[in-house]
């Protein structure tokens, strides 16, 4: 799908390349992460491939085809490009911002406005509310989705994607990471994903590549990076304990083993009920889900002491959950967050309850790692 080679590029006044002799194929629906240290060339190489910068030696092929062959415009509408630092027009509001390409493309309005609607709602941002706006008045989460929005704007098969959740808060990009490997199983993408941060690497690669100085290092996929670092370097940025980064790899649903019932009452459920189930409860507290199943609050003793005979009357607000698709270390960050030793998981799609994670889990999982 996308074959890199060979490719060089030098920058006046430095003393060796940017990018060094480089090549690397990506196939078809793969997202590839280009991993390493600032300045060993992971940008540089996301602008040669979008032509921002021209290669000083190799060749670039995009579906067979050689990029120098590719027209400026076309290739616009092969590749979208989500750029370091998000780069939104702070004076545009979020549909012009989005718009850019199809603008440029020459796209009827009518057709433009749909997109622009059917994109916002795939990042979970209301068009009638959002539409309008424009960047500051968002969060920084926001901000990364509309800047996703806007390189999926004229259906690209390419996406390049430099350090996109690079400028949150940990919890949000957990979140935002989780939400993209969910929209990209609907929609048939090849990724160059950009990070210098390992674990990010581990998490969304389908392949890894590793740059050191403009060199690629390993290609390969994340189990094999752990497995098999293949040198020095390598071995250094993945860090010893290979078990604990892992946490990065295994997803909540591999472990779970679906105990909704065990953890968790109905709304109408009785207070005699819930102090019989309590006492039996490991982790001290129950999970109340209501009609549909949905995760809506949580009762422990303390929820006990106020007024009232069901769980809709004495339970407490729930503020910290995970997605079932989310890794255990997104648990394991959650649960330091939230200072409790374990973590409520819900369907991903619509909210449903379907197990606790605890602390002891999750140790669990390094320990098995440890003696595999
Ligand atoms: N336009 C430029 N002019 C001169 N040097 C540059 C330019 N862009 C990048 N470099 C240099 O090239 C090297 C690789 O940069 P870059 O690709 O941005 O690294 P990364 O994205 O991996 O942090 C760095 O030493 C950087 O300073
Ligand atoms: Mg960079």
């Amino acid at each position: 799908m996308i074959r890199l080679d060979n490719l060089t590029k030098h920058f006046p006044g430095l003393e060796r390349p940017a990018v060094d002799g480089l090549s690397l194929e990506i196939n078809k629906g793969e997202v590839c992460v280009l991993v390493g240290p600032s300045g060993c060339g992971k940008t540089t190489t996301m602008k040669m491939i979008n032509r921002l910068h021209e290669p000083d030696e190799g060749e670039i092929y995009i579906e067979g085809k050689n990029t120098r062959e590719i027209n400026e415009i076309d290739l616009r509408r092969r590749i979208g490009y989500v750029i370091q630092e998000i780069g939104l027009f702070p004076h545009m509001t979020i549909a012009e911002n989005i718009a850019t390409v199809p603008k440029e493309l020459n796209w009827p309005s009518e057709k433009i406005k749909k997109r622009v609607n059917e994109l916002l709602e795939l990042m979970g941002l209301k068009p009638a509310i959002y539409r309008d706006r424009r960047p500051p008045a968002l969060s920084g989460g926001q901000r990364q989705r509309v800047g996703v929005a806007r390189a999926l704007a004229a259906d690209p098969s390419v996406m390049l994607m430099d350090e996109p959740f690079a400028a949150v808060d940990p919890i949000t990009r957990a979140r935002l990471q989780n939400e993209f490997l969910r929209i990209l199983e609907q929609l048939e993408k090849t990724i160059i994903f950009v990070t210098h941060d390992i674990n990010e690497a581990i998490k969304m690669g389908d392949k890894i590549a590793v740059l050191r100085k403009g060199k690629l290092v390993q290609h390969s996929t994340p189990e094999e990076l752990l497995d098999a670092p293949a040198n020095e370097f390598v071995t250094q940025l993945v860090g010893r304990n290979r078990s604990i980064k892992r946490l990065h790899l295994i997803r909540v649903e591999d472990i779970i083993a679906e105990d909704f019932d065990k953890y968790s009452v109905k709304l109408d459920c009785s207070r005699e009920v819930i102090e019989e189930k309590l006492t039996k409860s490991e982790i001290g507290a129950l999970m109340v889900v209501d009609e549909q199943g949905c995760l809506v609050g949580r009762v422990d003793n303390r929820s006990l002491k106020k007024k009232g005979d069901s769980s809709e009357e004495l339970y407490d607000e729930i503020h910290d959950q995970v997605t079932a698709d989310s890794t255990l270390n997104d648990s394991l960050s959650v649960m330091l967050e939230s200072g409790e030793g374990y973590v409520p998981v819900v369907d991903e799609k619509r909210g449903n309850f379907r197990d606790i994670i605890t602390l002891q889990d999750l140790l669990q999982e390094v320990r098995n790692e440890d003696e595999q």
